[in-house]
């Protein structure tokens, strides 16, 4: 789908993307119209490696709980369900939440071909902020390249603690800035100058998406200051995987059992 117009402007780029009081509408828009070449864009512009960082997401998470088998997990943000499906095949009772139903639909459309879709693997629409679920009625959650894109990750984060149960799991991947300057400089030019264009072609996406990426993580919080927000929520086990020379980061933490 060619979208209708932009999500963003340079001008709105240029400050802080965070701060922006339509944030949650204009990422809805921007999700909506680059729905369908998501998955693409994800492969071609991470070299496979996107996949590789939900892989050792679900590892990570195995290893605080255990197994997986039959542990049940909310993926928020699960997008077009990439980590949702992983879990499940994991062997998770898996329910994936988002709040772009275009999103969603791509999700569901690729869980067909599961025998269990509908049982053992769900899709939803979620808002982050404000998730429709009991209190501690997950054994894991997680939000892959999400936080970034929710309007208050700080309320996110209290969620994730309320719908956990004591002793459960948070995982948040999420892009990270590299410390070397070596690498920091070819990471910049390739996703400040090279992926925005060839991303954009390739979703024929008019919404700036691919420009309001590297500036959403340029001025996002770093896996520190995601952590303060997890220790303000309760959340205790506070820990980092950096993936990838730095370029993503994996923070894991678990709900207290008292
Ligand atoms: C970059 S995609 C990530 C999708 C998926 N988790 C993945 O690993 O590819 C970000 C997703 O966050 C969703 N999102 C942003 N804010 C949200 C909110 N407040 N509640 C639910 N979903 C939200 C968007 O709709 C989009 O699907």
């Amino acid at each position: 789908m060619t979208n209708v117009g932009p999500s963003w402007t340079p001008d709105q780029l240029q400050r802080d993307p965070h701060a922006n009081p339509q944030k949650a509408t204009r990422v809805q828009s921007m999700f909506s119209a680059i729905a369908p070449s998501y998955d693409l864009n994800n492969r071609i512009h991470s070299f496979g490696l996107d996949q590789s960082w939900r892989r050792r997401t679900v590892r990570e998470i195995a290893n605080r709980l255990g197994s997986l088998r039959d542990k049940k997990i909310l993926d928020v943000a699960c997008g077009t369900g990439d980590l949702t499906e992983l879990l499940y095949a994991a062997g998770a009772n898996a329910t994936g939440g988002d709040y772009t139903p275009a999103m969603l639909e791509i999700a569901k459309s690729k869980s067909r071909k599961f025998s269990d879709f509908g049982l053992r693997l769900r899709y939803l629409d979620a808002d982050a902020t404000q998730l429709a679920f009991d209190n501690a009625s997950f054994d894991a959650v997680t939000i892959a390249f999400g936080l970034r894109n929710v309007s208050s990750p700080e309320k996110a984060i209290a969620e994730f603690f309320r719908v956990l149960r004591p002793g459960g799991t948070l995982a948040i991947l999420e892009f990270d800035q590299p410390r070397s300057k070596f690498v920091r400089f070819f990471h910049n030019l390739y996703t400040e100058r090279v992926m925005p264009f060839t991303a954009t072609l390739i979703a024929r996406d008019r919404s700036g998406a691919y420009k309001y990426l590297p500036r959403s993580v340029a001025t996002f919080l770093s896996p520190q200051g995601i952590a303060q927000f997890a220790a303000a929520s309760g959340f205790e086990r506070i820990q980092h995987h950096s993936l990838t020379f730095g370029t993503c980061a994996l923070t894991l933490a678990t709900r207290p059992l008292v």
